[in-house]
């Protein structure tokens, strides 16, 4: 084997191993993830989908509560074609918990500005958690092409 092969060997094990290292420290010491499924609502014999989710804590009050000094948790339901509630108000500086399902068909949870993007399935719940540093008006999007009224289907988040 030539030097240089041994060498270009080598530098291509210590990236991967570095990369790797890189990773498993962002997912594991600082907590980056992807917003993924937070758990799965599943209708009784009988029940239809938005009765069970309805019937489903937190989303029987959908709503945002106060958890801590510092936290806020806002628990969010998407139909054709609204979000509710549809306002939501939060503190700036505070950790917030968005949770959210939708009671039909798949929605999008975008808040522009963020990095709050979630895809809404049907009994799946999502979550991500954000902290507002500034005051502000911003908008809730729906980005799942959801039907004819898609683009109308929209919340405020106002952060005081
Ligand atoms: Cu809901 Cu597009």
């Amino acid at each position: 084997m030539e030097a240089y092969e041994k060498i270009f060997l080598w530098l291509s094990v210590v990236t991967l191993v570095l990369f790797l290292g890189a990773l498993a420290y962002a997912a594991l010491v600082i907590g980056i993830s992807l917003p993924g499924p937070a758990g799965h609502i599943i209708p009784k014999p009988g029940q239809s989908l938005p009765a069970a989710v309805l019937a489903t804590p937190p989303f029987d009050h959908p709503g945002v509560k106060k958890l801590g000094p510092k936290k806020y948790e806002a628990v969010v339901l998407a139909s054709a074609w609204a979000f509710t509630p549809n306002e939501i108000d939060v503190p700036a500086g505070v950790q917030v918990k968005f949770v959210a399902t939708s009671l039909d068909i798949t929605h999008g949870f975008f808040i522009p500005g963020t990095r709050v993007n979630m895809m809404l399935i049907p009994g799946y719940i999502s979550s991500e958690t954000y902290r507002f540093e500034k005051p502000g008006h911003y908008l809730l999007l729906c980005n799942e092409y959801c039907g004819i009224l898609h683009h109308t289907m929209q919340a405020e988040v106002e952060v005081k």
